[in-house]
């Protein structure tokens, strides 16, 4: 699967997808990702990317022309759907990461400003996705979380797949608390029954911890 961000701060991304689980992953070829320079669609001297907004009002809109520049030329490699990061979209769950994940690749539009001229969205039929009822100064940081929570359902990505299938979410036996050794610290120590080595206590007992610790608007997502 391939995953190609258009954004004004491709060196963001780096750092972030240079490790762990999905720097691994990339390296191993397992998915390919991609951050793309918006700046270098303009064709002006100033490489502008945003203008006023017709209508007036405050702040700066992105153009239309240099994003759908990018995504006809990332297209050649990705013919996945266009997904625009902005606050008001549909919100990101693990059901919406498990959809997307079918698909061949995501190309997928920062927004910065006070959003992105909406002939982006028709022309390219693309999707508006939110990480959130908040509103940060950029696509940015959700897109990375979009890109993480999706490539770490791509097969192989996530080492164990036993570790994948006991995500919160995924399986109903999750979130149950964690020890590990010293099995006491500063008197604090680990229940009884993780040290009894009874493996049907131990299910029994996360089980119920888990039932516990779920919050309440998860039980929607389990159903589906
Ligand atoms: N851009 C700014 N805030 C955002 C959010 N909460 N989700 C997606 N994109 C955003």
């Amino acid at each position: 699967m391939r995953f190609d961000v258009v954004t004004i701060f491709p060196a963001m991304f780096g750092p972030v997808f240079q490790q762990g689980v999905i720097g691994r992953a990339i390296e191993r070829g397992l998915i390919g990702f991609q951050a793309h320079d918006l700046r270098q669609y303009t064709h002006d001297r100033h490489r502008q990317v945003d203008d006023m907004p017709f209508g007036g009002g405050p702040g700066m809109v992105m153009k239309p022309e240099p994003v759908i520049e990018a995504v006809e030329s990332i297209r050649v490699k990705n013919r996945g759907p266009v997904v625009l990061m902005e606050p008001w979209g549909e919100r990101l769950d693990q059901r919406l990461a498990a959809e997307l994940v079918k698909e061949p690749g995501l190309i997928v539009i920062c927004g910065r400003y006070e959003g992105i001229d909406d002939r982006v969205r028709t022309a390219l039929g693309a999707r508006e996705v939110s990480i959130g009822d908040y509103v940060l100064s950029g696509g940015e940081v959700p897109a990375m979380v979009l890109v993480d929570a999706v490539a770490r359902l791509v097969p192989g990505v996530v080492g164990d797949p036993e570790s994948l299938a006991q995500d919160s979410f995924a399986d109903e036996m999750t979130g149950w608390p964690q020890f590990t050794r010293p099995a006491d610290y500063r008197g604090m120590t680990v229940p009884d029954v993780l040290l009894s080595g009874d493996h049907a206590r131990i299910k029994q007992w996360r089980r119920q911890q888990a039932a516990q610790r779920r919050a309440p608007h998860t039980e929607e997502v389990k159903k589906t």
